[in-house]
C-alpha cells in the first residue's frame, strides 16, 4: 500500500516509525511519502493561506500549491481508474484516493479503515486554519476519488493527528501487518462481534487487590465463556453506546 501526506507540519508523522506501522513501512508492506505542502509556493514567504472571500475570522488555505501537490504526486499521465473492485489486473490503482481529514466530513468507521486498506494508493491533505479553498476538492473529484472524513463531533487544530489515526486504523488491518491476524476477530466493532463494543478482557493473576476474574472465565467451559462473553458485549454496548446496539429480536 501507498500512502502520501501533504501537510505544513511534516514532523506530525515522526511517529510512523514506530510500532507496527513502523515495522510494516520497514517490510515494504507500506510505502509512505510525507510531503511539505510550503515546497510547491513560489513567494518568499511560502504563503500557504489567504484571507477567506465572504469575510469571517481566520484564514484559509490557498488552492494553487494544493493543485501543484496533487500535480507533482499523481504524475503527469495519471488518469481516473476504474474502482479497486473493478480492477482486472489486480495490480496496484494509478491514482490514489485522496482522503481529506474535516470536521466537516463523513464520521470514519472501521468499514472506511477496511475500504482504506483495500484502496491500495491514499492520498492524505491535512488543511490547518479554518480549512482548505473547497475548489481544491471539487478539481480533485475530476480526476480521483476522494473523501472528506471527520474523526469525530470536535475539532482538531488541523489534519494531522486524525491523520495519523486513519494511517494507524487502515495499516493494521493489511494482511502481514499483525503478528497474529486472529487478534482482528473478537475486537470492538469487528464483524464476528456484530459491530458491537468488545467484552472486556482479563489476565493473571486471578485475584488483584481483591477483585477477583470472573469463575466462569477460569471454569474451561468454552460454550460457557463464549455466552458469557457475547452477553457483557451486549450489555456493554446497549450502556455505553446505545447507537451501535440493535436488540436482535
Ligand atoms: Cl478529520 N480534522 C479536523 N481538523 N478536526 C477534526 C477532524 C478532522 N475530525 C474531528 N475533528
Amino acid at each position: 500500500m501507498r500512502v502520501d501526506v501533504v501537510t505544513i507540519f511534516t514532523d506530525y508523522f515522526a511517529p510512523l516509525s514506530l510500532s507496527l506501522v513502523g515495522k510494516a513501512i520497514e517490510t515494504g508492506l507500506v510505502d509512505v511519502h510525507v510531503h511539505d505542502l510550503r515546497q510547491w509556493t513560489h513567494d518568499r514567504h511560502r504563503t500557504v493561506d489567504d484571507t477567506p472571500y465572504g469575510g469571517g475570522a481566520g484564514m484559509v488555505m490557498k488552492p494553487e500549491p494544493w493543485g501543484e501537490a496533487f500535480d507533482a504526486i499523481l504524475g503527469a499521465d495519471a488518469e481516473p481508474l476504474a474502482p479497486a473492485g473493478e480492477r482486472s489486473d489486480g495490480g496496484e490503482p494509478r491514482v490514489p484516493t485522496l482522503v481529506v481529514p474535516t470536521p466537516a466530513g463523513t464520521p470514519f468507521s472501521q468499514s472506511m479503515a477496511q475500504e482504506f486498506a483495500d484502496a491500495g494508493w491514499l492520498l492524505f491533505a491535512c488543511g490547518r486554519y479554518e480549512g482548505i479553498d473547497q475548489r481544491v476538492v471539487e478539481h480533485a473529484r475530476s480526476r480521483m476519488p476522494v473523501v472528506e472524513v471527520s474523526l469525530g463531533d470536535y475539532v482538531l487544530n488541523g489534519g494531522e493527528v486524525a491523520v495519523l489515526a486513519m494511517i494507524e486504523a487502515a495499516v493494521r488491518l493489511l494482511p502481514g501487518v499483525l503478528g497474529n491476524p486472529e487478534s482482528l476477530s473478537e475486537e470492538s466493532l469487528a464483524d464476528d462481534l456484530g459491530g458491537l463494543l468488545e467484552y472486556p478482557l482479563y489476565t493473571k493473576p486471578a485475584s488483584w487487590r481483591g477483585l477477583d476474574v470472573p469463575a466462569v472465565l477460569l471454569s474451561g467451559h468454552h460454550g460457557q465463556v463464549a455466552a458469557w462473553r457475547a452477553e457483557q458485549s451486549r450489555a456493554r454496548t446497549r450502556v455505553t453506546r446505545p447507537d451501535l446496539f440493535r436488540a436482535e429480536e
